[in-house]
């Protein structure tokens, strides 16, 4: 069975969505960098503080913080899936190194994408519990009662980086500098699952299922 793997893709290609059933599925944590890093911005920790303007920017956070924290975050664990990291060749180069120095291998894979004008309908309906952190949309999977999340009754919000302006200049961070990451992999043989995620969500976590093999 896949114990480490990478979901890659653009801003509202459903990396989170799939992300928490997969792992479930898996039996290996989900560990999403852009969780961690709000999280922390919540939290009001020095990282939070350094991230903070970056995010709302719609701009990746410096290499050297979130490479810091995902190796604290991955040390103890035999086995992930990592949602939103590595975003830059350099993260994948120091994500190459922490596996080598620990003699294991990445499994796979899951590119996700879906066309920009689909991506950005999304994002804009997506709403994010406050509590525990499920995601909704407003469009496209809304909760029984407006603005109240149905799995613990935590307030439904906006993220501040899916405002408009945010939000292109995310898709063009990735298509700048997270784009070129497949390439890095694909020449290392890490086999590469390309989903492309147009149908609804039970569609698409079906062929991820069969992607790596759990179906
Ligand atoms: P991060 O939190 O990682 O955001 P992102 O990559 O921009 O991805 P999103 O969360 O926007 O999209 P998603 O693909 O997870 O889509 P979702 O499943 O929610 O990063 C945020 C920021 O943190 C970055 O911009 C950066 O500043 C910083 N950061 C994080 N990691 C970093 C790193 N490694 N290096 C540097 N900076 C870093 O789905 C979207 C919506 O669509 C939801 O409402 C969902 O319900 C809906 N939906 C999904 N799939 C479907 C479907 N098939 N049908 C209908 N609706 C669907």
């Amino acid at each position: 069975m896949v114990r480490r793997l990478l979901i890659f893709g653009p801003p509202g290609a459903g990396k989170g969505t799939h992300a928490k059933r997969l792992a479930h599925d898996l039996g290996v944590p989900h560990i999403a960098t852009g969780e961690m890093l709000r999280g922390a911005i919540a939290s009001k920790t020095p990282l939070g503080a350094k991230a903070e303007a970056y995010i709302r920017r719609g701009e990746l956070v410096p290499d050297e913080l979130v490479v810091s924290l995902l190796r604290a975050r991955i040390a103890d664990e035999s086995g992930w899936l990592l949602d939103g990291f590595p975003r830059t060749v350099p993260q994948a180069k120091a994500l190459a190194t922490m596996l080598d120095e620990s003699d294991v291998k990445l499994d796979g894979m899951l590119s996700m994408d879906a066309p920009e004008e689909l991506l950005l309908n999304r994002i804009a309906g997506r709403r994010t519990c406050d509590g525990c952190q499920a995601v909704w949309n407003e469009f496209y999977r809304p909760p029984a009662k407006t603005g109240v999340c149905d799995d613990c009754g935590g307030n439904l919000s906006h993220r501040p980086d899916d405002e408009e302006h945010a939000v292109r200049r995310r898709l063009a961070e990735y298509r700048t500098k997270t784009s070129p990451v497949l390439a890095f992999f694909a020449e290392k043989r890490v086999p590469i699952w390309t989903v492309i995620s147009t149908n609804d969500v039970d569609d698409v976590y079906d062929h991820i299922k069969k992607s790596v093999g759990i179906s």
